[in-house]
């Protein structure tokens, strides 16, 4: 009991009043860097086309709410480029760097505009991207490769706790937090931020998902461990938080 009262009053943790606690920007500290690094030098990137509105099938925003669902069905179709451009866009799409570099507004709010997220993404079949692992550049709107493995749709349903629709679908967004990113700000209370984030990614791939003629289904359920080990995520300083298939129904 007391360990779910102790959740309860996390839940109603306060990130914008931190009692006694001095946070890092308090101090001072430079604040991390708005996109998780790479070796620009060896990096593999793949350019995505410009967000294209003719990728839509449903402009009608009462459509796009009212018909969404939870779609754990996907057909054997390829997704385009340009589908997947338009998706990662709305879910952490950059619309402008501010504060010379102090932080970026996306096309989704986020806490103190901390956006404490990196988006891999497991293709499968989405059209001229071969099938790999790659992690999206926010900053550029570009792919990092990242790499491929084996059996990949199976160790992907394994981690998911057998869910085999995940493994098979077209393309899974696995969302990874990198906490410091919030607790830079809001010290040991940014992990509520982060769970109220993670919320308005995932919905707006619903919504924009449904607007495409594809469908999605949010997955919570997953084995810790296995999908920090699969994404080859160090699982303390960046570790998986969400992630959501994504396919034609
Ligand atoms: C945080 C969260 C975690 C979820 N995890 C899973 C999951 O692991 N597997 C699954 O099949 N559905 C999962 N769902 C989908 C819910 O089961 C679904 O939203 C609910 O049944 C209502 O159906 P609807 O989305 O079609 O309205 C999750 C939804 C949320 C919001």
């Amino acid at each position: 009991m007391d360990e779910i009262k102790q959740n309860r009053n996390f839940i109603k943790s306060n990130f914008a009043r931190l009692e006694g606690i001095t946070t890092d920007q308090e101090k001072g500290l430079p604040h991390p860097p708005l996109q998780k690094p790479y070796d620009e030098e060896s990096a593999k990137i793949i350019e995505l086309p410009e967000v294209d509105l003719n990728v839509l099938k449903k402009t009608d925003i009462f459509r796009c709410l009212k018909e969404r669902r939870s779609r754990r069905q996907f057909t054997s179709e390829y997704l385009s480029k340009k589908e997947l451009s338009f998706l990662l866009w709305a879910t952490q799409g950059v619309d402008k760097v501010i504060k010379d570099g102090y932080a970026t507004l996306r096309i989704v709010p986020s806490a103190g505009a901390r956006h404490p997220f990196e988006t891999y993404l497991v293709v499968n079949r989405v059209d001229e991207i071969d099938n790999g692992v790659y992690r999206y550049l926010p900053l550029l709107h570009q792919l990092l490769f990242i790499f491929t493995e084996d059996d990949m749709a199976e160790k992907l349903t394994e981690a998911n706790l057998g869910q085999r629709f995940v493994g098979d679908a077209p393309v899974v967004f696995v969302w990874s937090c990198i906490p410091y990113r919030g607790e830079w700000r809001y010290h040991i209370s940014a992990a509520k931020a982060i769970l109220l984030d993670a919320g308005h990614i995932c919905q707006n791939l619903y919504i924009t998902a449904e607007a495409i003629g594809c469908g999605t289904c949010a997955i919570g359920a997953y084995d810790q461990e296995s999908m920090d080990n699969l994404l080859r995520l160090d699982g303390e300083d960046e570790f998986v938080v969400y992630l959501a298939p994504v396919g034609r129904y």
